[in-house]
Order: structure tokens, then C-alpha cells, then sequence
């Protein structure tokens, strides 16, 4: 599919699906209403005869109307505000974008940048568009007999409002579309199931994208060199699996020499059985959707090299896969961290928090301006978040807001909990520094907590996403959503102060 950034009249264009938005109370955009005129008024018609209502993000197709036999123009309700909120806007670009794929058109024109956004400019709207298209071309059929249906659109327009933004909206769209090739690889490598995506596979699939990206190198640390380190909490989780764990270093180094690195640390648990606290089977199915983190590290590190970022950044993947068994690691143990921290294991489901407190120690040595986890964490977060929020812990609050602000502006949110010294009572152990879990009461908090003890040299933040990174889990719609690759780029992309 080609993307392309032009202006366009739509009484002109009868060959094209044209996508024009229509609010609640029957006012039409521009684009609508030259098309109402060129149309024999075949909009407004329908509006009073109120067979189309204009709700946000409810689709219409009209086809071959008017005398000039328009091929075919899709309304897109917009709600009753002429102040559309962005998550709104989102809403509207997403419901055009299933109608456009339900019909198999092979171009399009997007008018919906004539909308006005509450806070947001045309060059935000044009990458939204963009992230939104290119993400819909995204199927995971690697594995099915008969291929899922490949999409038919070639081009789409998306309407220049202003030929003052030209360039505004030609980077913008770049950028949206460098999302959502690393959302597609993101979901790509969280989708595929554990008897495939190994450590081992994660460790290649590292290594394919510093072959296709020069400006990324990576090193992989085995299970000998963790050992001499000490990584004593991150091996006790690999102990029990037949598959080696690998420490996986992605470096990119495309700012300054003394521009001090933003660190990423994804949890990468190929599968996560519950090891011998061992999770009900029904608990089971969704867990190989527990390497979502360390997948969004993957497909952001490919976007920052697509987009060339300015900046130094290194990503590293503890990845691992929890299993139950003989030489498994078992309630009670006591672990020493590389640290030096001990730690009693009181449940090995909470597997999650032991290989990042390695890694986060490992990360110490590249003196990072800032680190970010983001980890599949906790149920808990499921709890109090949903599916719709990623929960926040952080030991530094303008590094918090920036997290927060990226999230905002990229329509992949997260919230803030607190890191507040009481909880930190909830995990300690009468026989080691601490035990790796704090029970049910504030389940994501006192994980955070126990993250906290291990991202004391550094500004640190952590993303638990283990309701966002997924969604649908126990059904047999559930698939990854390639979330928080967005709020991650544009954090990164707000750093390169453009
Ligand atoms: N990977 C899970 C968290 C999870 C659960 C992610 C459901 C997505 C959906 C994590 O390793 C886990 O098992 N956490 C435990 C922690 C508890 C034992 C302290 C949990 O949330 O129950
Ligand atoms: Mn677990
Ligand atoms: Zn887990």
C-alpha cells in the first residue's frame, strides 16, 4: 500500500472510495457537503430521512450516486461535537478503516483531516490515518492452510488541508507508519506460540533486525556468562526449562557520543506456565503473551532505527520460559540477585519481576539517562486498569509525566500508580531482603515496589501491560495488540526535541 499526502477535490474524484465525515446534528464537512452538491443532495436525503445518524464512528456506504456515478463514498459519523477528543478521532479512523477493508476497495481518499481535534493539529491527524492504515494491514495467518484474505487497497490519500503543513504532515505520516511497522513486528513475535518463539528464537530475531537495520547492534548473553555475573533471580526462573534463557542487548547509537543512552528492558517470558506454582489451565491459555514486552522493545528499537532518532538507546531482553518440574525453582527458595539483594520466592508465578531485577542491575553499566520496563506484569493490573490502560510505577515523576504525556499523544495510554514507601512492608521476608510477592491487596503496586529496589541508580519507570498488550485472552479472538510501541516512539521522538 502506498500512502500519499495531496489535495484533492472530491467532487472530482467519482473513482476512488471517498471518506468524508458527518456529524450528529446533520452539519456535513467540507468535503460532504461538495459532495451533497455534486450528488443531487443524496447526503443530507439520507440524513433526513434519518437512515444514517452520524454517531461517532458509525459507517455508511453510498455507491453510484449521483449523475457523475460516484464509485462509492463512505460516511463516517462524527459524533455531536464539532470539537472532535482525539481518542474520538481515533474511533472515527478506525471504524472508516474496518468499512474500507469490508468492502475491498482499491483506493482511497481520506477527508477526515478536515475534522478539528481538540488539542491536535493536521499533522497529528495525517500520522493517526497513516498508523491506523498501515496497522490494518497486519495478519498473523502464518500458520493457517487458507490464508486469511489479503487487503485490495493500493493507495490512499490522505487529504492536505493546508499546503503551508506540507511537510509537517509528510513526517508525520513517516512516523505513523514507522509505528505501525513496529506494532506489526511487535504483534508478529507475540502472536507466534512458544514452541516456536523460544529465548533462542527471540535472541535470532533480534539478530534479523540488526541485519536489516545497520544502525543496530546486538549481543547475547547465554546462560554461562549470566552465571559468572551472578544473575542468580533470572536463572532460578530458567532453571526448570528445557530451553536456555538469553539475555538479549540491543544497542543503537545514532545521537551524540556523550549523549547518555535511554535503556528499555523488556520482559521476555516465552511462556509462562506458572512454574511450580502452577496456574490453573484456563489461567494458562494467553500465556505466550507473556514476551509482549520484550516484543515491544523489538518493534520500538525498529522504529527508532527506521525513523533515524537522533539518540542513543539499548534494549535489553531477559528472555525466559517459566516452566514447573524436577529441577524447577520452588516456593521458598531463596535467590541471590546479581545485586546482592536476596530474595525468598514465596509464589514462582511471579517470574516476571525476578528476571527484571537482573536486568535492570545489568542495565547499570550503560549509565542510562532513563530506564523503562515493560512487562506483562501482573493479573492485578487487569484488575484495576482493564484492557484499556497501561498501569505506570516510577521512582521519578517527570520522567512519569513525560511516559504519561507520550501516551496521551499517541492514543496509548497509561496511568499513574503510586510507589508510596508503605507498600514496600507488603513484601518482606522474615528469612531474605525480600520475598517476590506481596499478595493480593495492590498487586501491581508492590511488584513495582519490588522492581523499585533493583532501579536505584537511575531514573526509572515501569509499564505493566499485561492489559493492553493482548487483548481477548480466553477467548479465541485474543491476539496482540503491538500497545505500547506507540507511547514508546513518541516518547522517544519527544526526546529528539521535534
Ligand atoms: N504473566 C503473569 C501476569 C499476567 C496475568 C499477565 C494475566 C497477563 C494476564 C505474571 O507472571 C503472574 O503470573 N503474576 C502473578 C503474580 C502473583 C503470583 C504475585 C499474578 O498476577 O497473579
Ligand atoms: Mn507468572
Ligand atoms: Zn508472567
Amino acid at each position: 500500500m502506498k500512502i500519499v499526502l495531496k489535495a484533492t477535490h472530491p467532487e472530482k474524484e467519482t473513482s476512488s472510495c471517498l471518506i468524508v465525515g458527518v456529524y450528529q446534528d446533520k452539519t456535513l464537512t467540507p468535503a460532504a457537503k461538495k459532495l451533497d452538491k455534486a450528488t443531487n443532495n443524496c447526503i443530507s436525503k439520507l440524513l433526513e430521512k434519518e437512515a444514517f445518524l452520524g454517531k461517532t464512528g458509525q459507517p455508511q456506504s453510498l455507491f453510484h450516486v449521483g449523475s457523475a456515478e460516484f464509485d462509492h463514498i463512505l460516511l463516517v459519523g462524527c459524533g455531536k461535537s464539532k470539537k472532535t477528543s482525539p481518542m474520538d478521532f481515533r474511533k472515527i479512523v478506525l471504524a472508516a478503516k474496518k468499512s474500507l477493508l469490508a468492502t475491498n476497495v482499491p483506493s482511497a481518499i481520506c477527508y477526515l483531516t478536515e475534522l478539528e481535534v481538540e488539542g491536535q493539529n493536521h499533522a497529528w491527524q495525517a500520522k493517526q490515518i497513516a498508523e491506523v492504515a498501515w496497522d490494518a494491514l497486519y495478519r498473523f495467518d502464518t500458520y493457517k492452510t487458507e490464508k486469511d484474505p489479503i487487503v485490495v487497497l493500493k493507495e490512499l490519500v490522505i487529504q492536505l488541508i493546508d499546503n503551508k503543513e506540507q511537510a509537517a504532515c509528510e513526517k508525520a505520516i513517516q512516523q505513523g507508519v514507522a509505528i505501525a511497522n513496529g506494532m506489526t513486528l511487535t504483534k508478529h513475535l507475540s502472536n507466534t506460540p512458544s514452541n516456536i518463539c523460544t529465548p533462542n528464537y527471540l535472541a535470532e530475531q533480534a539478530k534479523v533486525l540488526t541485519k536489516k537495520h545497520p544502525s543496530l547492534n546486538v549481543r547475547i548473553l547465554e546462560e554461562d556468562e549470566m552465571r559468572k555475573l551472578g544473575m542468580g533471580a533470572l536463572l532460578a526462573v530458567s532453571q526448570g526449562s528445557a530451553e536456555d534463557a538469553k539475555l538479549i542487548c540491543l544497542e543503537y547509537k545514532a545521537g551524540p557520543k556523550t549523549q547518555k543512552p535511554i535503556a528499555l528492558i523488556g520482559k521476555g517470558i516465552t511462556f509462562d506456565t506458572g512454574g511450580n506454582s502452577l496456574k490453573p489451565a484456563e489461567s494458562m491459555v494467553g500465556m505466550k503473551y507473556d514476551m509482549c514486552g520484550a516484543a515491544s522493545v523489538l518493534g520500538t528499537m525498529q522504529a527508532a532505527a527506521e525513523l533515524e532518532l537522533p539518540l542513543n538507546i539499548v534494549g535489553i531482553i531477559a528472555a525466559v520460559e517459566n516452566m514447573p518440574g524436577g529441577t524447577a525453582y520452588k516456593p521458598e527458595d531463596i535467590l541471590v540477585s546479581m545485586s546482592g539483594q536476596t530474595i525468598e520466592v514465596i509464589s514462582t508465578d511471579a517470574e516476571g519481576r525476578l528476571v527484571l531485577a537482573d536486568a535492570l542491575t545489568y542495565c547499570e553499566r550503560y549509565e542510562p539517562e532513563a530506564v523503562i520496563d515493560i512487562a506483562t506484569l501482573t493479573g492485578a493490573a487487569i484488575i484495576a486498569l482493564g484492557f484499556h490502560t497501561t498501569g505506570l510505577i516510577a521512582n521519578n515523576d517527570s520522567l512519569a509525566q513525560e511516559l504519561i504525556k507520550a501516551g496521551t499523544e499517541s492514543c496509548d495510554r497509561a496511568w499513574q500508580l503510586p510507589l508510596f514507601d508503605e507498600y514496600q512492608e507488603q513484601i518482606k521476608s522474615p528469612f531474605a531482603d525480600m520475598c517476590n510477592s506481596g499478595g493480593r491487596a495492590a498487586g501491581t503496586i508492590t511488584a513495582g515496589c519490588f522492581l523499585s529496589r533493583f532501579a536505584k541508580k537511575f531514573r526509572w519507570a515501569h509499564l505493566d501491560v499485561a492489559g493492553t498488550a493482548a487483548m481477548m485472552m480466553g477467548t479465541s479472538e485474543r491476539r496482540a495488540t503491538g500497545r505500547p510501541v506507540p507511547l514508546l516512539v513518541q516518547y522517544l521522538i519527544d526526546r529528539t526535541g521535534n
